[in-house]
């Protein structure tokens, strides 16, 4: 069920260069169930009512009733929403999109996780999920330098992780393929959320594993009613578009044309 709540603002921390991690307290907590989904966030001030933000959610606790979203303050809205604290007051819709199924591999086996920048975040709920499963993740996580890299301890905790930036500031030099070129590919499934070309070249590697994508778009309405997101299809599925916001943000790999 999608709810729209003010939800309330239980601890928010810089963790890296203009981004941000924020945890909100609400009922419509409840509802998150899969890993992947979105929330849509209206912050304003008085002066000007701002547009709603599509933010990913990072990590659920359904029984606090509380989520955690991580997030880069780069537009008048989200350094708004950067200057909250405890007690402060958020607008939130949501929870919005189709997640990553977690119920397709099983204990024993192998996921790769492959994020990048903004996209990082929700595979930190999903990594927690497949590692309930007794999935083995394996993280590879593309920042652009150092000081915009987060969450490395968090995901170590949960299996093997590489971390990449594309000058060469921390971890290996690159981008994620780089990384990708040289790690085994005995995983059963991949998982990946970032920049469409990275989605795209995740496809090509490894046209023969099953895999989920997250894809970033512009949005709108985020509930499938404006058509802002649309997206191609390729001649695998029966419909020439899809929404991202509703039928996805996360599709199976193959349906989207990249
Ligand atoms: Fe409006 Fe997707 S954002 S239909």
């Amino acid at each position: 069920m999608i709810r729209q709540e003010q939800m309330c603002v239980v601890h928010q921390q810089k963790i890296a260069t203009n981004i941000f991690e924020l945890t909100l307290k609400g009922q419509l907590v409840q509802d998150m169930k899969q890993p992947g989904q979105f929330v849509h966030i209206r912050v304003s001030n008085q002066m000007e009512p701002l547009l709603r933000r599509p933010i990913s959610i990072s990590s659920i606790n359904n029984e606090a009733l509380e989520f955690t979203m991580i997030y880069r303050a780069e537009g008048s809205g989200t350094v708004l929403l950067s200057k909250k604290k405890p007690g402060d007051i958020v607008d939130v819709l949501g929870p919005l999109g189709q997640g990553f199924p977690v119920d397709k591999i099983t204990a024993g086996e192998k996921a790769l996780l492959v994020g990048g920048g903004i996209g990082v975040p929700p595979l930190y709920e999903l990594s927690k999920r497949l590692v309930e499963r007794g999935v083995q993740p394996i993280h590879v996580l593309g920042f652009q330098s150092l000081d915009v890299v987060f969450y490395e301890e968090l995901f170590k905790q949960l299996g093997e992780t590489y971390i990449v930036t594309v000058d060469g500031s921390y971890g290996h030099k690159g981008f994620v393929t780089n990384v990708l070129d040289k790690i085994a590919d005995d995983f059963v499934m991949y998982y990946s959320c970032g920049p469409t070309p990275m989605l795209a070249a995740l496809e090509k590697m490894y046209p023969h594993k099953e895999g989920y994508l997250s894809f970033e778009q512009r949005m709108g309405c985020g509930i499938g009613a404006c058509f802002a997101c649309v997206c191609e299809t390729t001649e695998k599925t029966d419909v020439d578009y899809l929404k991202v916001c509703s039928d996805g943000p996360v599709f199976q790999s193959g349906v989207i044309r990249v």
